[in-house]
Parts: structure tokens; C-alpha cells; sequence
């Protein structure tokens, strides 16, 4: 049998996951590693720990399924978006990678804007504005407070282009991660040597930019044993995990949105034109389909939020799968308690690094699975904010197609459904991104002639999730007031912010 391997480099861990060529999946691994949080709003991680826990996942997903020699046709790679990996002259980590999620970064992003020449002269170059999650604000950041650090610096790689160099020796990037790094022009897939020159960033310590579908390299001798891939396998080059997500939920056409609630929350839409939003309220990324972009805008706690609340709050008195049912049984609304998803800040639409979790209208009658209702209605609120801004900028929506954990969840993802006022689809694969990799790697070696081939013939709707009408129109009125609470609080998270610094 002919296989093919998709690696995700996520958040929480990695995911290895085998497919047979004709599209099936046949083995999954994954690994967890330690998110470690110095600081309120940091968060880093270990990319020695990523790639310890990747040779572990790949080692069993091979074994498990006893893959012969020559079976194995292509290797490709998703990551988290955005997180720096920082490497000496000998590609040795200088300090632990500052992730996505961390927000240490507001007065770097504040400069970025100034030394672009506003938010107008940085969306020219980049078609993003500044979020404290990217990568550039990260370089500036560690240049200011870290400058033994940066003396040091020679590379700069994303989480799967770290773990592609570990697999290959070759340092190497693509456009769909290069894009959220904000240092590339997304339109000519270049890096923007006009912004490099801006921020006095070197650009001989960026990667050279390839497409998706790029061979980027073969498993070395080195790598085979630590893995136990044959040596000179193709890797190939691979994608953002947004990208990646998206290909491996068939979002390669437009009309077509992307509806994720993992970690973050995503909506994304394919687009074939690369126009960006004037006032940089929505990202613009290149896609990993060659010459095909997508918008995006990005709730940092989504499925983070469910977790915080099981975890931090009710542990053992409340499993998950109690909780999902107890949280069922509430009704729209919860009863007039709303949530504000914002646990580390809030991306989209709001930019604000200072934001925080909310919960409003608390009162006597309610109950533990009040709260929990009320956090999967706020993460969708949050996530309607992202689908009017697509709306808004003229993207016609045929379907959305809901992944990741949330979308596992009935009651969870009926909540979508409703506040949204729209149809959402299910589909037979339910792996995301490290599907989408496994796909990016078959058409890279040439086993797909197309992503559109590949994902029509894989990916199908198994079931629809259709929306309660009624239950919209409540879920109207309280979007309305959901969208009130922000800006009535935007000054008191400044000032909190300041009193936690004191
Ligand atoms: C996207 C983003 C997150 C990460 C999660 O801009 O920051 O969705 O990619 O891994």
C-alpha cells in the first residue's frame, strides 16, 4: 500500500497522522508538550520539545501500521501560526518560542505601525496591521528587551519549518506561514525588504519562501534513524495550520468558509483576490493552493475557554462529557448570562491586547452548566464578529464547513448554527490540518494532480446542522447587547492592565 504522512505541529501537541493515497485515514498519533507562562499574557514553548514529541509520534504512527520500505510516499507539514523560533549561527535555539497566544508584544506592534507610517503605510506593505501574536512584533520585542539574545540571532523559522530543518537540514519557509510572520508582501510572495529596512530587521535571517506544494528537502540520514523514515523521503514544503486546516476541510474554492474551533477560534474564506481590508480589521494570508489567498479573522480563546472552565474550574466535579450535556439542557441564552471569550486578549475585530474574560448578568438561579453554555454561546458570538467582517467585505458564503474540537461537540456545534442563522456542514474527515498536510504532500509528489481533485474526491458532507430559526432571533438580540460590552469596558481593561504592572 501506498501511504502518505501529515505532520501538525499544534498548540497543544503534534499530530501524526497516516493516510492511505486513496484518501483513507489508516493511523493517528499525537503528543502533548508543556505550554510554560512566565509571565501573565506569555506563553512560550520549547521547540526542542516539539520536535522530541514529533519523532516519538512518527516513530509509532509507522510502526503501528508496520509501513514497508518504499511505501511512504511524501511527508508534509502543519504548525501553529506566527510562534518564533530563534536560531544561533549553529541552528541552535537561543531562547524558548514565543507563541501565538502571547501577548507581551502591544507597545512592538504600536512601533511597527508608527515606523510603516500608520496602520495605512503597514496594510500597503504587508495587507495585515500588527497583532501582538505575530512574528515581527516578537523580533522587535526580543531586540529591546533581550539584546544578548539577538546578537545571537541567525535564523528566523515558524514551529513546522523548525521541524521540517529537523527532518531535512534545510532552512526553509512558505507563503502561508511567511504571511503571518507580517514581513511579507502577500500580493508578490516576496519578503517586503521596504518594511525590513523600516524596522532595521536583517532580512539575511529569513528563510527562503517556497509554495506549499515545494519540495523543500528529503529525511535525512540523521533523521531516518531518529524517526524511523527511509532516508530521501520528500518532504514538502507544507502550510500555516489555518491553510493547512483549510485544504483538509476542502476550502479550495471561494464561496466556501471554514468555520474552526480549536484552540482559536477561525472563520476563514478562500478569496482569489488578494485585497486587503483598508483598516486591517480581517487578515489576509496566502493560501497554501498556490496563488489563492484567504481572509481570516481569529478569536484567540475558543475552545481554550471550554477548557479553562473544565480544568481550572470544575476538574473532576464536572468531566467534559457532563458538562456538554448539563450545558444541552439550558436554554438560549443561558438565562441571560452572557461571556466574553477574551481570556488573553482579543484579536478579532477588536486588537486589543488588554481585553479580558467577561461574564455578564450573573444572578442567583444560575448554575454550573449556565456557565458552561454561556462560554460556547460567547466563543460564538466572537466568532459571529469574524463572519459579518467576511460578509462585509463582499465574500459571497455558499457553505461553512465546521473542524476541530468545538465542532465534535452537538450542543456546541447547534450553538454555532444558531447564532450564526446559517447551515453547517460536517464532514467525513474530521483530522484538519494534519490532513490538509497529508494532502499537500500527495500533491507535491505528484500522487494529486490538484488540491480540488484531491479534496472533491475525499472530503464529503456527512451531515448538515441546520439552524433553529426562532432560536437565531433571540440569539439576535443578545449578539446586539454581546457587541455592547466591549466597548463599554475598553478603558477599564487599560486600566486593569495598569494596576496588574504596578
Ligand atoms: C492564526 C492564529 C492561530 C494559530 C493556532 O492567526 O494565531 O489560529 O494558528 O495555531
Amino acid at each position: 500500500m501506498d501511504y502518505l504522512l501529515g505532520l501538525d505541529i499544534g498548540t497543544s501537541g503534534v499530530k501524526a497522522l497516516l493516510i492511505s493515497v486513496e484518501g483513507k485515514v489508516v493511523g493517528s498519533t499525537t503528543y502533548s508538550y508543556p505550554l510554560s507562562t512566565p509571565q501573565s499574557g506569555w506563553a512560550e514553548q520549547n521547540p526542542e520539545d516539539w520536535w522530541g514529541a514529533t519523532r516519538k509520534a512518527i516513530r509509532e504512527v509507522l510502526e503501528e501500521k508496520k509501513v514497508k520500505k518504499g511505501e511512504l510516499k511524501g511527508i508534509s507539514l502543519s504548525g501553529q501560526m506566527h510562534s518564533s523560533v530563534f536560531l544561533d549561527k549553529n541552528r541552535e535555539v537561543i531562547r524558548p518560542a514565543i507563541l501565538w497566544s502571547d501577548s507581551r508584544t502591544s507597545k512592538q506592534c504600536a512601533e511597527i505601525h508608527e515606523r510603516a507610517g500608520g496602520l495605512e503605510g503597514l496594510i500597503e506593505l504587508v495587507s495585515n496591521q500588527a497583532f501582538e501574536g505575530f512574528t515581527a512584533p516578537k523580533v522587535l520585542w526580543l531586540r529591546e528587551n533581550e539584546p544578548e539574545n539577538y546578537k545571537k540571532l541567525r535564523h528566523l523559522l515558524l514551529p513546522k519549518d523548525y521541524i521540517r530543518y529537523k527532518l531535512t537540514g534545510e532552512i526553509k519557509t512558505e507563503a502561508s506561514d511567511a504571511a503571518g510572520t507580517i514581513l511579507l508582501d502577500v500580493e508578490k510572495k516576496e519578503w517586503s525588504q521596504s518594511l525590513l529596512d523600516k524596522l532595521g530587521i536583517d532580512s539575511n535571517i529569513l528563510p527562503e519562501i517556497l509554495d506549499s506544494i515545494d519540495i523543500a528537502g528529503e529525511i535525512s540520514g540523521k533523521a531516518a534513524q531518529q524517526t524511523g523514515i527511509e532516508k530521501g523521503i520528500p518532504v514538502i514544503a507544507g502550510g500555516a495550520d489555518n491553510a493547512c486546516g483549510a485544504v483538509g476541510s476542502g476550502i479550495v474554492k471561494e464561496g466556501r468558509v471554514m468555520a474552526s474551533v480549536g484552540t482559536s477560534g477561525v472563520i476563514l474564506a478562500q478569496t482569489n483576490s488578494p485585497t486587503a481590508d483598508k483598516k486591517g480589521r480581517i487578515h489576509l494570508f496566502n493560501h497554501a493552493r498556490p496563488d489563492s489567498w484567504y481572509m481570516m479573522g481569529v478569536v484567540l480563546s475558543a475552545g481554550m475557554c471550554y477548557s479553562w472552565l473544565q480544568e481550572k474550574l470544575y476538574a473532576e466535579a464536572l468531566d467534559y462529557t457532563e458538562l456538554d450535556r448539563k450545558a444541552s439542557e439550558i436554554e438560549v441564552g443561558s438565562e441571560g448570562l452572557l461571556f466574553l471569550p477574551y481570556l488573553y486578549g482579543e484579536r478579532t475585530p477588536h486588537a486589543d491586547g488588554d481585553a479580558r474574560g467577561v461574564f455578564f448578568g450573573i444572578s442567583g438561579q444560575h448554575e454550573q452548566a449556565h456557565f458552561a453554555r454561556s462560554v460556547m454561546e460567547g466563543v460564538g458570538f466572537a466568532m459571529r464578529d469574524s463572519l459579518e467582517l467576511i460578509k462585509d467585505k463582499g465574500i459571497e458564503i455558499d457553505e461553512i464547513r465546521a473542524i476541530g474540537g468545538g465542532a465534535k461537540s452537538q450542543v456546541w456545534r447547534s450553538i454555532l448554527a444558531d447564532i450564526f442563522g446559517e447551515e453547517i456542514s460536517l464532514l467525513n474527515i474530521e483530522e484538519g490540518p494534519a490532513f490538509g498536510a497529508a494532502l499537500i504532500a500527495g500533491v507535491g509528489v505528484g500522487v494529486y494532480q490538484s488540491f480540488t481533485e484531491a479534496a472533491g474526491d475525499f472530503i464529503k458532507v456527512r451531515n448538515t446542522v441546520t439552524p433553529d430559526y426562532e432560536a437565531h432571533k433571540k440569539y439576535n438580540d443578545f449578539y446586539e447587547l454581546y457587541r455592547n460590552i466591549y466597548p463599554s469596558l475598553k478603558e477599564d481593561f487599560r486600566d486593569l492592565g495598569r494596576i496588574m504592572e504596578q
